[in-house]
């Protein structure tokens, strides 16, 4: 089942994060993005169990960004990120977004996979953008 994130997931939450990233954002980050946008913050839960979570934020009104997206190593490639870009991706065009976007690390093929099947292009690839130097694609999808 996909849902809303709520406050009492973020333990679960950051566990998959820390999981999950070489660079994990802080627990307050992710904190405050459920703040600032609890519509875009979503989890998968199973039996009780979060498997994944997906944060995103809207621009200008008109573009949805995802911020982030982690699956628990244990239940990868069984569908899960796949069902969290797609319940997102609803969210955002319920809500009157034109775009999505994102960024993902050059090395990162699972996740761009992931992006491409669902519709997603490369826009363009920024040097340097993480913090230990990796480039980034700027991937982008019209919603409607
Ligand atoms: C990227 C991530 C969220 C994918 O989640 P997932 O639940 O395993 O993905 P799904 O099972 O929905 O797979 C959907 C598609 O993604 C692609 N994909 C997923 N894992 C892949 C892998 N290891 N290698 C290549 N392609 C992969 C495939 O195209 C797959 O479609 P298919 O199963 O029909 O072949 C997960 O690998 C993850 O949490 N990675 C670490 C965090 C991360 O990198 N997040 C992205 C930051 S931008």
């Amino acid at each position: 089942m996909i849902r809303n994130a709520r406050e009492e997931d973020l333990d679960e939450i950051y566990k998959i994060e820390q999981k999950s990233f070489k660079i994990p954002y802080p627990r307050h980050y992710l904190k405050i993005l459920l703040k600032i946008a609890p519509t875009y913050f979503l989890v998968a839960e199973e039996k009780g169990q979060i498997l994944g979570y997906i944060s995103g934020v809207t621009r200008l009104g008109k573009t949805g960004h995802i911020v982030s997206i982690a699956v628990d190593p244990a239940h990868r490639g069984k569908g899960i990120g796949k069902k969290l870009v797609n319940a997102l991706l609803e969210k955002f065009k319920e809500n009157g977004m034109k775009k999505a976007r994102l960024e993902v690390r050059i090395s990162n093929t699972a996740a761009i996979n992931l992006y491409k099947k669902l519709g997603f292009n490369i826009e363009k690839r920024l040097k340097n953008y993480y913090p230990d130097g990796e480039d980034c694609y700027v991937m982008t999808k019209k919603l409607r």
